[in-house]
């Protein structure tokens, strides 16, 4: 088999074969082919696409490329979430003991953040002592004992995915839905959860702009899912706004508390309720939405998702005390008010550039290698439909020393667009797909 023969043939709108798809992924993974030539393929592939069978060989080519993780020595529904990235979405801190709590297993491999705000695994090291490093045996112990636990992802999980999506960061071919869909559910099918929720973004935030191609991308994913023989559901929700409040690293772990002990309403709850109740409906826990909603809110009422939490951070080395009293955790040495200098209703805040300013801050990383700064960030205090008076408080800055204070507020204020005129709360939830 040639590879330039494949790459003609998708040139050219064929159909490639289970067999040259695997050829493909394990020449690439090996070295055997270039990156010219994946590159090309990709590109044919962005333009031709690929249909079901395609897409559904080329992930699992690539999760087979590495190791995939046994969950079998871990009794009942063990579950999993995907979200396809926003900026101060702390979800995975507040669903997974929610579902917890409930009675669905989480054992989760999440990964760092690079740009705008930290990953999953930074905010968790926000909890003095949090281990993320503690070994498949450890991971499968701690699952079985309390119901989750969250690891970082090894670099021997979809070994493939690395290699090609370096690639097509560079090459112009990373928005092909079958390419994505490849990328993702290799990574989920590869960790071996029996029901995979994903959260889909869509607006100027998010990777795909408009409904219509996050529609196209939560239709493509769940689908293959499917096929693969998983239970999979995926809600698109709004990225025309940072998610919640918070944007950092502790400050998002003390609003994903805040969330977790009944403190906190809005969007952010909505959204855990929405994953949720998808979770315990596909994987057999609940019958109707509603009945899942009503359990995973008792489960915030009778404080059982938070203390999830606790007994999460305990064991993997940090402190229960740390969650039942947040204060403990890391806090910036200067806060900083970003006043508006007009009056008006927010129309929109760009949260693409909300992410850079907590990244100015310090609280997300430039390179792979560059360290975070956890207790930086900021709070918004107005949202899109809020009412904002001259010189009212936008956002709390919270900064490392007054210089970088005063240059976040300026840059956040450019992150505001006023209206004259009311502006309608957007819908946060767009759609369920399933
Ligand atoms: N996230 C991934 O993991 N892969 C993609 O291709 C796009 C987003």
């Amino acid at each position: 088999m040639l590879m330039t023969d494949l790459i003609a043939k998708k040139r050219d709108g064929g159909e490639l074969s289970t067999e040259e798809i695997a050829f493909m992924i394990e020449g690439y993974t090996k070295g055997e082919i270039a990156d010219y030539q994946m590159s090309a393929m990709c590109m044919a592939i962005l333009f031709r696409g690929m249909n079901d069978r395609e897409t559904l060989d080329l992930t699992m080519a690539m999760m087979h490329s590495g190791e995939t993780i046994d969950l079998s020595a871990i009794a009942g529904i063990k579950a999993d979430k995907h979200s396809t990235g926003g900026v101060g979405d702390k979800t995975s801190l507040i669903l997974c003991p929610m579902v917890a709590a409930c009675g669905v297993k989480i054992a989760k491999m999440s990964g760092r953040g690079l740009g705008h705000t930290g990953g999953t695994l930074d905010k968790l090291e926000s909890f003095p002592g949090f281990n993320i490093s503690i070994g498949q045996r450890r991971f499968i112990d701690n699952v079985n004992a309390i119901g989750l636990s969250i690891i970082g992802q090894t670099a021997d999980i979809v070994p493939a995915d690395k290699k090609l999506y370096a690639l097509r960061d560079v090459t112009g071919t990373v928005p092909s839905i079958p390419l994505i869909v490849s990328s993702i559910m290799s990574k989920k099918l590869a960790s071996g959860a029996d029901v995979i929720v994903l959260d889909v973004k869509c607006g100027s935030g998010a990777f795909m702009k408009t409904e219509a191609q996050a529609r196209e991308l939560a239709e493509g994913l769940t689908r293959i899912g499917r096929l693969a023989g998983r239970r999979c559901a995926a809600v698109i929700t709004d990225m025309d706004q940072p998610l919640g409040c918070a944007v950092g690293n502790a400050i998002e772990v003390r609003e994903a508390i805040s969330v977790l002990k009944g403190e906190t309403k809005g969007d952010l709850l909505e959204l855990c309720l929405t994953l949720g109740s998808c979770i315990l409906t596909e994987g057999g826990l609940a019958e109707t939405t509603e009945q899942a909603r009503a359990l995973l809110q008792e489960a915030v009422d009778s404080g059982e998702a938070l203390k999830k939490l606790a007994e999460l951070v305990a064991a993997q080395d940090g402190s229960a005390a740390d969650v039942y009293d947040p204060v403990r955790l890391p806090s910036a040495p200067v806060q900083l008010e970003a006043l508006s200098e007009q009056s008006g209703y927010v129309r929109h805040i760009e949260a693409e550039k909300v992410g850079l300013v907590s990244m100015h801050l310090g609280g997300g990383r430039a390179t792979k290698e560059s360290d975070i700064d956890l207790a930086v960030g900021l709070f918004l205090h107005k949202k899109v439909g809020d009412r904002v008076e001259k010189g009212e408080s936008l956002a709390t800055i919270h900064a490392s020393t007054p210089e970088k204070a005063e240059e976040a507020a300026r840059l956040l204020r450019a992150c505001y667009e006023l209206s004259d005129t009311p502006v309608e709360r957007p819908a946060f939830i767009k759609a369920l797909v399933h």
